[in-house]
């Protein structure tokens, strides 16, 4: 495991998928354990699966308490309903929240519904966020596009909660588990660039060789939101988890 300062966020490399997920549920636990009413921003996808394995695992084997944490998920697909097998809600249900005491879990809704009632329900979800008193620590993936949460390409650093439309190449990767890419939603909601930034720790995690490329550009980079995880660097505390494969293209 080292750490490296490169322009703002600290890159620390594990051997191994398994090390990195140890690494950000110990963080995690960390956090939980001195705040038992910390407030997680927690992301989907295939990334950060090891991590909440491993809660799930702390919560059963060291009795590690959720009941008094507020979780925040940063996107779900519009439109979609909570039931369907695709949505964040259940995923976020079936990955964690059935396994551990936490209560208080929020994803923004994908129900179909007019503009008005949308916006409204933005800046609800900002609203709620700010009232838990902000959050503490937010797990973020990296998509191909250089998006973090929804925030594709274009996203400014001013974004907030809002309905955004998916990238092609975002769309492209979702179509698998969708059974094919006329089944992806060309649309989702998604907490904005700013909401992220104003999360007091930034953890982004990146696996597989196939994450290679786009963690170089995000981290050797300009910051621009033509890449939107390069906004990042504008964070003091941000931190960029990753395997060996991941890190593949840095210069060390
Ligand atoms: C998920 C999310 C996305 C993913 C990213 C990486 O809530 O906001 O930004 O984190 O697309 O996805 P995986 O982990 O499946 O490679």
């Amino acid at each position: 495991m080292q750490a490296t300062v490169l322009s703002g966020p600290q890159v620390h490399i594990a051997a191994d998928y398994l090390t990195l997920c140890e690494q950000v549920a110990s963080r995690i636990a960390g956090i939980v354990r001195s705040k038992p009413n910390a407030v997680l921003g927690l992301a989907t996808g295939a990334t950060p699966v090891g991590v909440y394995r491993l809660l799930a695992e702390m919560h059963r084997s060291e009795g590690l308490d959720f009941s008094g944490v507020t979780t925040f998920n940063l996107d779900e697909y519009y439109p979609m309903s909570p039931d369907s097998p695709h949505s964040y809600h259940r995923f976020m249900d079936e990955q964690l929240f059935a396994h551990i005491n936490c209560r208080r879990w929020n994803v923004p809704d994908g129900r179909e519904r007019g503009m008005d009632e949308i916006e409204a329900d933005c800046r609800r979800y900002e609203q709620a966020i700010h009232d838990a008193g902000g959050i503490d620590l937010q797990i973020l993936g990296i998509g191909q596009t250089g998006h973090i949460g929804f925030n594709e390409p274009g996203s400014d650093a001013a974004t907030r909660t809002r309905l955004v439309t998916l990238d092609p190449v975002t769309r492209e990767n979702a179509a698998e588990g969708f059974g094919g890419i006329e089944h992806v939603p060309h649309r989702a909601i998604s907490m904005g660039v700013a909401t992220i930034l104003d999360s007091r720790e930034i953890v982004l995690m990146a696996t597989g060789r196939g994450k290679a490329d786009i963690v170089q550009r995000t981290l050797s980079g300009p910051v621009t939101s033509a890449v939107p995880a390069t906004l990042l660097k504008r964070h003091t505390n941000t931190h960029f988890w990753l395997d060996t494969d991941a890190a593949h293209f840095l210069d060390r």
